[in-house]
């Protein structure tokens, strides 16, 4: 039995800072073998740059995954070369820079991470569900761990019911706020619709909340900054078979 942990959408600088403090003691805590971070919004005021990608990898991150602000810091494009970094993987063929799945080999054993993007209410990707098919075909590990970065709940559900059985977990990313309905499907896939964030904890998703009220008061352009104040953690233990790519527990984690 292994022990896998995928960490939420990391904000900002505070969200980095409060990673490096907390995560060297959840891992020795909870014996993690494995850990997964969505770094998308690492960067400070959005995206992922090498600097914050570096920070999450020094605090103990094996694989980060991304999601639509992936690209959104031009200066930085080339870290998508790096092994441990991995973009939706339904962006269009041939012209996208990095790679939808990464192999991690951990001697014994391996593990394939996917991220995919949704496409209800996002930026109108290649069909993650169809797109996962034909990935899953190219793989020889039987554990397999999708990031689905996605808004719309019933696009999660969706994906989860879809690839119970064919993969050890689908964890929803993207919209910060940690949901309570963990579970492992058909006795071998544990899912969650969102694992949630680490950041400011008093914030609109990490965001400074003067300016995102305004936003929505006026609908005028404002400046969105990383708020201030105390950060938690979110993420979810995942216990799972190594020999079957099976899962046999899943439990949230929210660190303060
Ligand atoms: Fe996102």
């Amino acid at each position: 039995m292994k022990r896998l942990l995928f960490i939420g959408d990391v904000v900002g600088r505070a969200g980095c800072d409060f990673l490096t403090e907390k995560l060297g003691g959840i891992k020795r805590q909870h014996g993690i073998d494995i850990t997964i971070v969505n770094g998308e919004n690492s960067a400070q005021g959005n995206g992922i740059t090498r600097a914050s990608a570096d920070m999450l990898v020094r605090a103990g991150a094996d694989i980060i995954t991304t999601g639509n602000h992936a690209f959104r810091r031009k200066e930085s494009l080339d870290i998508f070369d790096e092994e441990y970094i991995v973009r939706p993987a339904n962006y269009p063929e041939g012209g996208c820079v990095g790679s939808g799945v990464r192999v991690l080999d951990m001697g014994a054993f391996s593990v394939a991470v996917i991220n995919l993007m949704g496409t209800v209410y996002m930026d109108p990707l290649d069909n993650p569900f169809t797109k996962i098919d034909r990935l899953l075909e190219g793989l020889d590990t039987p554990n397999v761990f999708v990031d689905f970065h996605a808004e719309a709940t019933s696009e999660k559900k969706a994906m989860g019911h879809y690839l119970t059985g064919r993969v050890t977990g689908v964890f929803g990313t993207h919209t910060h706020v940690q949901t309570a309905d963990e579970c492992i499907l058909g006795g071998h896939t544990a899912y969650i619709t969102d694992v949630g964030m680490v950041g400011p904890e008093l914030s609109c998703l990490g965001v400074d909340i003067g300016p995102t009220v305004e936003m929505f008061r006026f609908r005028m352009p404002v400046k969105f900054s990383t708020a201030e104040g105390a950060c938690f953690l979110c993420g979810t233990i995942v216990d799972f078979d190594e020999k079957k790519g099976k899962s046999h527990k899943i439990d949230r984690i929210i660190i303060r």
